[in-house]
């Protein structure tokens, strides 16, 4: 170990040759699960004492374990929240691996910083958050939720000490991801999940007016999403900023999935009010061409969230002389600099191609609307909204849906997993990658 032996210049050929191969795939295979026994079948058991040889080690990923992972970049892979990132910024991740940021402090990492920073800006532009405003690239939107809500809650108690060993309480919608109940959970805190599936003004206002003092002085936060998962709802960011603002609560918004869509031009209106927030999130592993692990979370004002994520020790002051240090605005310390490949893609594409491809899934998705509702088979349950169609096939009972879902993983043509609205079993598009096309989704619908 530890040293750059003639094998490893070997091996490194491989890898590079392995990580070419598949981003030149076009489209990938779709690949699938294998079962744990299958799977002890094909690898065996992969970590012996004296190792093997690293084109072995090799071979056990690329010809077992890899087929057993989904492209998530398949264009007929359209369920859960897809991610497709482009060839430029996996390229980067190659390049970020090798680097061996800490892009934890200033002093460790400013460079690369430095460079996460302008990334996070564009998406603070996007979203008109003042100039001020700034955060850290954490894991992902389960993360930045957390984040994000822990800064909330210390910031409420800072203003109020005599909160400070009470149960905080948060109101998001019936929409919200699982994520902020779980950050509720983690957090010892309680959640109204208000209204319907949209958070309407009128919700917030209802759900304000009807607790008793005690629990409107444990209020410090509203989550708001700006495009449900499931269905691609933006909740009424205009009217609940404007009531954060009044009623001195924390302004925050989930946009993981949606939040790519401030980029188009014909979506960007649907998030007015978004300016207002106090934080917010988008995950650029999700709709912004980035590889995994990548969610982007921003504070308006930064002071409030150092405040609360600061972590101080001996050998830590050091890192505290008014530079900006990425791991003073979330749940952790050492940290990857995993918004490198989000930028390199960013700056080597413009932010214009982003615009437009964010664009072309939405048409696609558009597109996908129309042949749904001229299909004899199916109709659409709810209006589309953003890049997400959900569709009933009509006649179907659960298991039709399930057996339909998983014959089409097994033939290799596409990953489209049934969902719920309301209870009834039904289909989800959710589509964010600009390869989609109007024959890879009549492929899919052909089969329905
Ligand atoms: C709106 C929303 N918030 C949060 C999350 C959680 O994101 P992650 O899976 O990156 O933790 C998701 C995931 O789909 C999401 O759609």
């Amino acid at each position: 170990m530890h040293k750059m032996k003639p094998d490893i210049e070997a091996l490194s050929s491989s890898i590079l040759a392995y990580a070419m191969e598949r981003l030149r795939m076009d489209p990938p295979t779709i690949d699938h699960a294998l079962s744990q026994t299958t799977l002890e079948e094909l690898a065996g058991q992969t970590i012996t004492e004296e190792g093997r040889s690293g084109e072995e080690a090799l071979k056990l990923f690329v010809d077992s374990l890899g087929p057993a992972c989904i492209s998530q970049d398949h264009p007929r892979y359209l369920s859960f929240v897809p991610s497709a990132p482009s060839e430029v910024s996996t390229l980067f991740d190659l390049v970020v691996g090798a680097s061996n940021i800490c892009a934890s402090s200033w002093l460790e990492g400013a460079g690369a910083i430095y460079a996460e920073n302008q990334a996070l800006r564009w998406i603070s532009d996007i979203a008109g958050l003042p100039a001020e405003a700034g955060g850290v690239f954490v894991s992902g939107g389960t993360a930045g939720n957390l984040s994000a809500l822990v800064a909330a809650r210390h910031d409420w108690r800072e203003a109020y000490p005599e909160f400070s060993s009470q149960r905080g309480l948060i109101i998001s919608s019936r929409g919200a991801h699982a994520s902020v109940a779980q950050a509720a959970q983690v957090m010892d805190a309680d959640l109204i999940q208000s209204g319907g599936h949209q958070l309407t003004g009128d919700d917030v206002a209802a759900t304000i007016a009807e607790l008793g003092p005690a629990d409107r002085a444990r209020l410090f936060a509203v989550a708001c999403t700006a495009g449900t998962t499931n269905l691609g709802i933006i909740d009424d960011m205009q009217v609940i900023g404007e009531i954060c603002a009044q009623e001195k609560l924390w302004f925050h918004v989930d946009g993981a999935y949606g939040g790519a869509a401030l980029a188009a031009p014909s979506t960007r209106p649907l998030f007015d009010g978004i300016e207002r927030a106090d934080s917010f999130i988008v995950d650029p592993h999700k709709w912004l061409f980035a590889p995994f692990d990548c969610c982007a979370l921003i504070y308006a004002d930064p002071a409030k969230a150092r405040k609360a994520h600061r972590q101080h020790g001996d050998y830590l002051e050091v890192f505290y002389d008014g530079t900006w240090n990425p791991s003073d605005y979330a749940h952790h310390l050492s940290r990857r600099a995993r918004g490198l490949p989000f930028w390199f893609s960013l700056a080597v594409h413009g932010t214009k191609a982003y615009a437009d491809a964010v664009e072309t899934t939405l048409d696609c998705a558009r597109e996908a609307a129309a042949m749904i509702e001229a299909h004899p088979n199916l109709e659409l349950v709810t209006e589309q909204r953003l890049s997400i169609c959900v569709f009933r096939r009509i006649g179907w009972a659960p298991e039709d849906y399930k057996q339909w879902s998983d014959a089409l993983l097994e033939r290799g043509d596409g990953l489209v997993t049934p969902t719920k609205h309301e209870g009834e079993t039904v289909l989800r598009f959710c589509i964010v990658n600009p390869r989609t096309n109007r024959d890879d989704i009549q492929l899919i619908l052909d089969t329905l």
